[in-house]
């Protein structure tokens, strides 16, 4: 009898968090405010913060019990992998809201400078559009663009699933957050209900609390200096 054996996963954590009505009614509010302020064009696309002089949201006092719980949960994304979360320190280094009305979307995109990436859904009306994943070099494909449109269009792929996609949807309801690996590439669908979508994206960066006998990652914040 055969054996499948799956390997090198990409694994996105997902979980509902339970945070009160009125202080979400006030950050809803806030970030509605934020999304007054258009510093550039952005033809289709959603507002988002970092671009619009709102990038460090965890400076917030209305958002501090928000990036408290949302330490919980990256501790159980830790936990999750098998990473002791003692061993290091995360910062939350940006944040921001986005808004999107009107079929605004955010295009494919990763979070190159961070380490991990975490959304949660502020305001999620029904049919605002989900968040897509993709991966471009999923290790079963074994022919370019094997398991893209084209090839299931011509009968050569028969039908797409977990294991032969290089894209995946979830569609978050409110309250939800997802953490992921903030180098994968992701985009959102465009929203097509008629009131706003809201969401809040953090950057995080991960150093080591003791590097003194380890090569790999980064130092803790409290050993760097200034160079300039
Ligand atoms: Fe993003």
């Amino acid at each position: 009898m055969a054996d499948i054996v799956n390997a090198f996963p990409l694994s996105i954590y997902r979980d509902t968090l339970a945070i009160d009505p009125q202080l979400k009614a006030g950050m809803v509010a806030i970030a509605l405010e934020m999304g007054q302020v258009r510093r550039r064009p952005s033809k289709g696309r959603s507002w988002t913060g970092d671009v619009h002089g709102y990038g460090f949201l965890h400076q917030y006092h209305r958002f501090a019990e928000l990036f408290a719980v949302f330490s919980e949960h990256l501790r159980q994304y830790l936990d999750f992998l098998k990473i002791d979360p003692d061993k290091l320190r995360l910062y939350y280094t940006r944040s921001w809201a986005t808004v999107s009305q009107g079929q605004e979307r955010i295009a494919p995109h990763r979070h190159r400078l961070s380490h991990i990436s975490l959304v949660y859904y502020l305001k999620k009306p029904a049919n605002s559009g989900g968040i897509r994943f993709m991966d471009g070099d999923a290790p079963n494909q074994f022919a370019p663009a094997l398991f893209g449109e084209e090839m299931l269009k011509q009968g050569i792929v028969k039908e797409l699933g977990l294991l032969n996609t290089t894209s995946i949807t979830l569609q978050p309801k409110e309250d939800d957050v997802c953490i992921f690996p903030a180098l994968t590439k992701h985009a959102t669908e465009p929203n097509l209900s008629d009131e706003p979508r809201v969401s809040i994206a953090v950057d995080i960066v991960t150093t080591v609390r003791d590097s003194d006998v380890l090569e790999l990652m980064l130092p803790d914040l409290d050993r760097w200096a200034p160079a300039s």
